[in-house]
């Protein structure tokens, strides 16, 4: 049975739900990191993910100066710096110094790659749309790379309030 419930009710019935840090390069030269639970695959052929960003979020700046980011799969011993990246604006912190962590350059893309990540998607920015208080960023992905260590566990929300834990797919 389905009972009606208003919508922020119900939507908190979405956990788990996924994380990634998202990678941009600002107007100044730094790295800024962003977590994001709003991600998904849009295309295997060619491959294609999106993010949404909220139109406040320092990330959108960055993202359309530089055009290209990377996308991580945060591994679940991320979880304290993931927190960190999605609580704090690059706007003004410099969050890599602030809360350092294990980065690589990207190969394609002037971007970072997060050493202990899950995976790595190196994006070029393909398109974007307005979708109410977001944007919606669809990249490109021009190079993937995965953590050596196929055990490492992927990073998701639990439930509300940031609650933070691991899965692992079979
Ligand atoms: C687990 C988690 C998921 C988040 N998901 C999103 C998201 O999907 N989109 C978004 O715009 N912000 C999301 N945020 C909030 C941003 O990460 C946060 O506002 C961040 O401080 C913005 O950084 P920036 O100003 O440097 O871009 C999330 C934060 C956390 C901790």
């Amino acid at each position: 049975m389905q009972v009606q419930e208003r919508y922020t009710q119900a939507i908190t019935r979405k956990y788990p739900e996924q994380v990634v840090i998202a990678v941009a390069k600002d107007p100044q030269g730094k790295y800024n990191p962003i977590t994001l639970g709003w991600t998904m695959i849009t295309s295997h052929q060619p491959p294609m993910m999106a993010i949404a960003v909220g139109h406040n979020r320092y990330s959108k700046e960055a993202i359309e100066t530089s055009g290209e980011f990377v996308i991580a799969f945060p591994s679940s011993s991320m979880a304290e710096a993931a927190l960190f990246y999605g609580t704090k604006s690059g706007r003004d912190t410099d969050k890599f110094k602030e809360y350092p962590i294990a980065a690589e350059p990207a190969v394609e893309v002037d971007s970072l790659l997060l050493t202990d990540a899950v995976a790595n998607f190196e994006c070029k920015l393909e398109a974007k749309l307005v979708t109410g208080d977001h944007m919606l960023y669809v990249g490109r992905i021009v190079a993937s790379h995965v953590n050596a260590d196929p055990s490492v566990k992927r990073l998701y929300t639990l439930g509300p309030g940031y609650k933070m834990g691991a899965v692992r797919p079979e």
